[in-house]
């Protein structure tokens, strides 16, 4: 299979330029320049190499520098931004500080006639953010882009196929970046093979291979990524895995009912399902505060997994749901499905395994809902949004009693039955009720009620680290309001949060 290598420079950017060469059906893996050789890139065989953005300034020392003998590789190269610079150093060109100003945002960009331009109009939008900037373009390369501020915005040496240009092309606001990327392949002459339906053809045989005659255990929550993993090994070995879904009693209306029905199905008695409801609630009686509930729920959650575990007996392998972006956030960059045991995820170490298997490890979010598709998950798992571990606890504000539970449930499940249902030209990216410890006084039929005060919570957001609460059309409110307040006797008052975060979090606790 043809991949393109993402040399990391320390950008903001290095997934999403990830993406966009995948979302083109191209494999590509990010890698640090740290951990590269211009011998092991050789060996490696990539087709291409993008050479990322990244915080520093090239005339710095100090700052990711690359041996020069890469350009001579004989592989194509796109440098953009920091990657842009860094080519032009190592090929003999000059960069210098942009003086006081630098360019942030939408630029015009004009184009000249570039193998990496084809289809690109003259003018267009494009994201620069920068204050460096290339000065003069190395012997051998031609300037191929410009914008007001900045004459050299695009450079290339045709012969020796490297390109480089100033702006981001991975950022949406480019309006020809999936061209540029596009053209980009092309001239690396990639094949492109990368789809879905293949990854799970092939990840299902190794599987299938490499883990003859082990034991394999999985902790299930029926989130998207545990639940495709499951699949996937479920398919590639079938009886040899089990599967452990604890049911805390802090999940959502039908929830524990829709992870047993799709899963037992697929797996069998390989599904252990473990009703920890009465324990969960036991040990959170009492308990209001919500980093203490937090606490007492992942620990509960360890023992119980842990006794099942040892009561099912010997396991050679723990599977989890790891995927791409958890790997690069803590560093790791080896593709092995099998590596050695390390404790992530809060499973004790005295469960004992002799490796873990993460078989989404190299996948993004969006792949993985894919290869949901393909192995047939249904779309209320593959599309589920995200849902916290310690689940409708942190959703209640106070104690968490079974009443309380009982009542968020079914407010919660009207709401998203009406968001569902509804047209709107912003969807939300999640959506949940909160039960609020606020006591309001109402009037139901002729009487004086002094009852609960249910929250709506509706976020629109790309990746959760901020999000802008969703401007849901007001008829939806209106009918989620008047459904709560009907269906459920205790509630006095539904009241919409129109809180971004920041300062907000998305969940209350
Ligand atoms: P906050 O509230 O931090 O939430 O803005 C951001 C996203 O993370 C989810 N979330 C969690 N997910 N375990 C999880 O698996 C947790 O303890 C947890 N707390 C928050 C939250 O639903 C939102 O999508």
């Amino acid at each position: 299979m043809d991949t393109v290598l993402v040399l990391d420079f320390g950008g903001q950017y290095s997934q999403l330029i990830a993406r966009r060469i995948r979302e083109q059906h191209v494999y590509a893996v990010i890698e640090s320049f740290r951990q590269m050789t211009v011998d092991e890139i050789v060996a490696r065989g990539y087709r291409g190499i993008v050479m990322t953005g990244g915080p520093n300034s090239v005339n710095d020392p100090e700052s990711p520098h690359f041996d020069p003998a890469l350009l001579n590789a004989g592989i194509p190269i796109l440098g953009i931004c920091y990657g842009a610079q860094l080519m032009a150093q190592m090929a003999g060109g000059t960069v210098a500080a942009a003086g006081a100003e630098g360019e942030y945002g939408r630029t015009q960009l004009t184009v000249r006639q570039s193998m990496l331009f084809r289809g690109v109009e003259e003018t267009s939008i494009c994201w620069m953010s920068h204050r460096d900037r290339i000065t003069e373009a190395p012997e051998g390369f031609g300037i191929t882009a410009t914008t007001p501020q900045c004459g050299c915005a695009g450079m290339s040496d045709e012969s020796r196929k490297l390109y480089a240009v100033q702006f981001h092309p991975e950022v949406t606001h480019t309006r020809y970046g999936t061209q540029i990327f596009s053209n980009f392949l092309d001239i690396c002459g990639c094949d492109r093979q990368w789809v879905m339906s293949r990854f799970v053809a092939d990840t299902v045989e190794r599987l299938r291979s490499e883990l003859k005659g082990k034991r394999v255990l999985m902790a299930l929550s029926g989130g998207v990524d545990s639940s495709v993993t499951a699949a996937l090994l479920g398919k590639a070995i079938g009886s040899d895995l089990t599967c452990v879904f604890v049911d805390h009693g802090l999940l959502r209306k039908g929830e524990p009912e829709a992870v047993e029905d799709v899963f037992r199905s697929r797996l069998g008695d390989g599904l252990v399902c473990v009703d920890a409801r009465e324990r969960f609630l036991r040990e959170l009686s009492g308990v209001t505060d919500p980093e203490k509930k937090r606490k007492i729920i992942g620990e509960q959650f360890i023992r119980v997994f842990e006794e099942t575990a040892n009561s099912l007996g010997g396991f050679d392998l723990l599977a989890q749901g790891t995927i791409y972006p958890d790997v690069i956030e803590s560093g790791k960059g080896d593709s092995a499905v099998i590596k050695s045991h390390h404790n992530v995820g809060g499973i004790p170490a005295d469960v004992k395994f002799d490796g873990i298997v993460e078989p989404l490890r190299d996948l993004f979010k969006d792949e993985v809902r894919r290869v949901g598709l393909e192995l047939e998950l249904p779309d209320h798992i593959v599309k589920r949004q995200p849902f916290p571990g310690p689940g409708l606890a942190v959703r209640i504000t106070g104690e968490v009693t079974r009443e309380k539970l009982d009542i968020l449930r079914e407010a919660d499940a009207i709401f998203r039955e009406e968001i569902d249902s509804a047209e709107m030209a912003v969807r939300p990216d999640q959506y949940f009720a909160v039960l609020t410890d606020t006591s309001a006084v109402g009037v139901k039929g002729d009487s004086r009620l002094y009852g609960s005060v249910i929250a709506l919570r509706a976020v629109t957001t790309e990746d959760f680290m901020t999000a802008d609460w969703t401007r849901i059309p007001v008829d939806v409110l209106e009918r989620t309001s008047v459904r709560i307040t009907n269906a459920i006797p205790t509630v006095a008052r539904v009241v919409y949060d129109i809180t971004s975060k920041p300062p907000a979090t998305v969940e209350w606790e």
